[in-house]
């Protein structure tokens, strides 16, 4: 398939060239339809999305939208003081309720014909149901307690709230396996934890790019030249790659970064400059704070969510796609609420070397960009998978020379996607 030499027949689209994951098929970031279908089975499916912290709606009525594939929901604080996560659109006639990110409210009115809900999302108030001076008005047999709003399944896991549009869906501990959940609540470890700052830009290229940039170390250490000049990242150091045994869609990169003058085999990659020196080594010297040495914990929770431990730097990205060619990224900074001042300073410090401007996230934007510049007009063509082998995990030894947990996600993907392969294997 990546070759139509001119005069061949043109092979039928959707269909993958091998059954393994080493060749991705380009069409799969371009193709609208292949794009409505992945709204469906994988936002709007059995699967988890990060609505927000919990510590962002404190009080009974405070609300914060947020975006599921491209549905707005509602993450409402309730009466009994849960966390309720309602579709932002009217049960009426379907009118987006809530334009506000954040705020508070005692009951939910739509701008339009003011059907009322309460924050569960019940339907209380219908305007003129029994009509006006006994004419016209909703049938004696219209029941409000079919007119809520949708809710969705909802998870608060020591403040992180999880939400998903399928009530079927397995409980997260489930959903990510034992190993990814422990790396999740290493974070989310029951200290309370507050929001900090926030960031939010467009990348134009499809939202699977993203996390496969995620999910792969091996640019890690080559492109970005500030992780390299200043010796932060070496595709060898310490640590473990974690890929969920159910699915292989979640993973996580654990790393130690080398102490001083420990060789790493990589002494020639390339700096952008010989000697260069931080003159301010606050934005990456970072103190300990885990049980564990782990500097680095970068998790991906498919479908949709970046969840980043950077030295002292904690963050959450949100994956937002608007079509097949763009997706909107949006970025939650956060710390622990019994944080000292020169903590909250010292996260946001190392929080500059990512972000839309940051000094290693910075080249992920562009190179992404270039990535839809070179697939865009050629959805026939695969792309190649095949450091670490072609198996859809990472290796037994948890090494970080792989694009195992690349191939992972697109082995589920298909799955999700009820998409084949030719039959051959390589
Ligand atoms: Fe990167």
């Amino acid at each position: 398939m990546s070759d139509q030499k001119a005069g061949s027949e043109l092979k039928p689209i959707k269909i993958w060239s091998r059954d393994d994951c080493s060749r991705i098929p380009q069409w799969v970031y371009t193709d609208a339809e292949n794009y409505s279908q992945e709204l469906e089975r994988i936002f709007y499916g059995p699967h988890w999305h990060l609505i927000g912290l919990a510590s962002e709606t404190p009080n009974t009525g405070d609300f914060k939208r947020a975006t599921i594939g491209e549905r707005s929901v509602i993450m409402t604080r309730t009466d009994s003081g849960d966390i309720s996560v309602l579709l932002n659109s009217c049960a009426h006639r379907g009118v987006e309720i809530c334009q506000a990110k954040f705020g508070s409210q005692k009951e939910i009115m739509c701008p339009y014909h003011q059907w009322t809900y309460d924050l569960n999302g019940k339907l209380m108030g219908v305007p003129f149901r029994r009509g006006v001076k006994g004419k016209g008005g909703f049938p004696a047999d219209f029941d409000p307690a079919k007119h809520g709003l949708r809710t969705l399944k909802v998870e608060n896991i020591n403040g992180a709230v999880f939400a998903s549009f399928d009530h079927n869906a397995p409980p997260m501990k489930e959903y990510l396996g034992d190993e990814n959940y422990k790396y999740l609540i290493r974070i989310f470890n029951g200290r309370p934890v507050k929001a900090i700052g926030y960031q939010r830009q467009r990348i134009k290229c499809n939202w699977k790019l993203y996390m496969e940039n995620i999910k792969d170390p091996y640019h890690a250490s080559l492109l970005h030249v500030f992780l390299i000049s200043f010796g932060l990242y070496r595709i060898d150091q310490k640590g473990e790659t974690v890929t969920d045994a159910r699915t292989l869609s979640h993973n996580v990169f654990a790393s130690i970064r080398n102490a001083p003058g420990e060789t790493s085999g990589t002494e020639d990659m390339k700096s952008f400059r010989e000697n260069l020196k931080l003159n301010d080594m606050s934005i990456v010297q970072a103190t300990k704070e885990y049980d564990d040495d782990v500097t680095i914990q970068i998790q991906t929770i498919f479908p949709d969510l970046v969840l980043q431990q950077q030295g002292n730097s904690l963050q959450m990205r949100y994956v937002i796609p608007m079509g097949p060619n763009e997706f909107e990224l949006l970025w939650t900074y956060f710390g622990y609420e019994d944080d000292t001042e020169e903590t909250t300073l010292r996260r946001l410090r190392q929080a500059n070397l990512t972000g839309p401007s940051g000094f290693v996230s910075v080249d992920d934007t562009e190179v992404l960009e270039y990535s839809r510049a070179g697939i865009g007009p050629n959805p026939a063509n695969d792309a190649v998978l095949e450091l670490g082998g072609r198996e859809a995990k990472p290796p037994a030894d948890g090494n970080m020379v792989t694009e195992g947990p690349i191939r992972g996600f697109y082995q589920y993907y298909r799955q999700v996607m009820h998409q084949e392969g030719t039959g051959l294997r390589q």
